[in-house]
């Protein structure tokens, strides 16, 4: 199994090339975009322009779910890609079950383009352990990732439990809670003790669960940066108690 970057880039709301052009020069290697995002003509150019090796990357986006009925998952993915600059992607996603979502037709589909070598794995985004129970049924290629919101407000154990359990990737988006790590008082307390930001005790709590890697989206280099070495910072096993029994179920990104 490829091994994935444990803090890749989240690109929803990047509409600069020269911040994909960064993240790269700054050993961003994990890349993740989708087509309601709108961007993927501008991670493209960024890939592009890095002059990087296409095999040093990956890069992942997702069918939106007006696209996952058989044809339009074909048709999409060739726009995608065209919009990215590549001719295969890493990874692609489901990205909502519903829609046009219906197991037994998409993801067939989504065997057939990783047999084509369209895509290298294929993957899901927002599926509960029951939707993944399914999928499975259905799906020839293993489950390679599912991506799901997961931060200190919003923990989804259950699936982090199925990604343990079935040794796949459980890639966690919104890590510092869609901007909104500084308001949260128990990050807060740990972070002033290590003397470190909010933003990297959310990124280094959920790093240091097995098979789970993050995504968070930062435009600015000096955020990029810290999100990198974010992984670095050890907490001690009482921050990551207080922070897991945090109790709330502030969803950002509700299905
Ligand atoms: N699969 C899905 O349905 C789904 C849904 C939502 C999101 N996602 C993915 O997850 C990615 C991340 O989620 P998100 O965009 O919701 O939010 P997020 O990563 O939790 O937070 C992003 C915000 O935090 C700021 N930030 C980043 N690093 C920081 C740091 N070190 N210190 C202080 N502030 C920092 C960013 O500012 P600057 O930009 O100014 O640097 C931005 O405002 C998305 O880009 C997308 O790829 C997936």
């Amino acid at each position: 199994m490829d091994d994935l970057q444990a803090v890749g880039l989240g690109t929803m709301g990047i509409d600069d090339p020269a911040t994909i052009e960064t993240a790269i020069e700054l050993g961003y290697r994990h890349l993740d975009t989708a087509q309601i995002y709108d961007n993927e003509s501008i991670v493209g150019e960024g890939i592009e322009r890095s002059a990087l090796d296409r095999d040093a990357l990956f890069v992942a986006t997702k069918v939106w779910i007006d696209k996952l009925g058989p044809e339009s998952i074909e048709e999409s993915t060739a726009a995608s890609l065209d919009r990215l600059g590549l001719a295969n992607v890493d990874l692609l996603s489901v990205h909502r079950p519903r829609g046009d979502y219906d197991p037994e037709t998409t993801l067939p589909a989504f065997d057939d383009l990783r047999a084509r070598g369209v895509i290298e794995h294929v993957g899901v985004s927002n599926f509960t352990v029951e939707q993944l129970e399914t999928a499975r049924e259905y799906l020839a290629a293993p489950i390679f990732a599912n991506q799901v919101e997961y931060h200190p407000l919003y923990q989804p154990t259950a699936a982090l439990a199925d990604a343990q359990a079935h040794d796949y990737y459980l890639v966690a988006y919104s890590p510092l809670a869609n901007g909104r790590a500084n308001d949260i008082p128990e990050v807060v307390e740990i972070a002033d003790k290590h003397d470190v930001t909010p933003q990297a005790v959310c990124l280094a709590w959920l790093t240091a669960k097995d098979n789970l890697v993050t995504i968070p989206k930062a435009s600015r280099e000096t955020h990029l940066r810290a999100n990198r070495e974010a992984p670095d910072l050890t907490l001690d096993p009482a921050d990551h108690e207080t922070i897991d029994s945090i109790q709330r179920e502030d969803e950002i990104f509700p299905e």
